[in-house]
């Protein structure tokens, strides 16, 4: 078995499905203890039983992110179960889709909970015991491209991610005393219940979205695990960052064919 986690005890919120999952079953291939958690235990224990079934450690802790108390708990039964808490991975995350004139102020709210707050209760939470146990850590956020740029119909989205960026910035300076690295990672499209969800809502097709994207394709999930991997080991000098691992779709301004 790989080991670039080895001996690395991590969270990854919101790891039932997609992009949480793919990371929680890395990590644990690389050698980490891992809890996973959602909103609902038996959803999460799926992903913790595929690890223990392919030989990893996993446990299934159940949580909303919006919740502090429960993720207050999340962390104390972690580090009680398996010494520490290392590597915090705030992916749990919620989006809709409608015009800003007409976003409900309740759905404007559960999306900056879940997407912003539940990130920032993660990261405070994780951060605390990372310094009270004195040998650093690492935090990684799940952002996404929609963190630095406009999509129709999706203002509160757009919003809590721009947040996430700016608070990975600013805890990576508060806390890189200390030894923790706190990135962030901005996906482009993967296929997940999310964009199927909001896809579906929108109008815009999978050929829209690879003609829009310099590699001409979809991201998989075993990339992102992959990027998350590399920013969560610390064998690096990254911290502050948002990676876009989005097959070029930021750095595109216009026209490759030259109109
Ligand atoms: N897929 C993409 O193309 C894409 C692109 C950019 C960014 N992202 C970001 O990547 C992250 C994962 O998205 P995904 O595509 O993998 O979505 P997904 O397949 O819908 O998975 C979302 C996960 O979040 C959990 N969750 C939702 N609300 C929660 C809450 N309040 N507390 C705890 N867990 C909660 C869900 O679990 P339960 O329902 O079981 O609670 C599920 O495990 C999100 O932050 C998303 O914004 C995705």
């Amino acid at each position: 078995m790989a080991s670039r986690l080895s001996e690395q005890t991590a969270i990854v919120t919101g790891s039932s499905a997609g992009i949480g999952a793919a990371i929680a079953k890395r990590f644990a291939a690389e050698g980490a203890n891992v809890v996973t958690n959602s909103r609902s235990r038996d959803r999460a224990e799926e992903t913790a039983e595929a690890i223990r079934a392919t030989g990893g450690d996993a446990v299934a802790i159940e949580s909303d992110v919006t919740d502090y108390d429960a993720m207050e708990a999340l962390v104390e039964a972690t580090v009680e179960k398996f010494g520490s808490l290392d590597v915090m991975v705030n992916n749990a995350g919620v989006t809709s889709i409608g015009p800003a004139e007409d976003v409900d102020p309740d759905d404007w709210q559960r999306i900056i909970d879940v997407d912003l707050t539940g990130v920032f209760f993660g990261s405070q939470l994780a951060g605390r015991q990372m310094i009270e146990q004195g040998s650093g850590g690492s935090i990684l956020n799940i952002s996404s491209i929609m963190g630095d740029l406009g999509l129709h119909g999706r203002a509160p989205y757009c919003a809590a991610k721009a947040g996430v960026n700016n608070l990975t910035r600013t805890l990576a300076v508060e806390w890189a005393p200390h030894g923790v690295h706190v990135n962030a990672l901005a996906p482009g499209f993967v296929k997940t219940d999310i964009t199927d969800q909001t896809q579906s809502a929108a109008d815009y097709t999978d050929e829209d979205i690879r003609n829009r994207t310099p590699l001409d394709r979809f991201g998989t999930l075993d990339e992102m695990a992959e990027c998350a991997t590399f920013l969560v080991n610390n064998n690096h000098y990254v911290t502050g960052e948002v990676l876009h691992a989005d097959g070029g779709w930021t750095a595109y301004a216009w026209g490759s064919d030259g109109t």
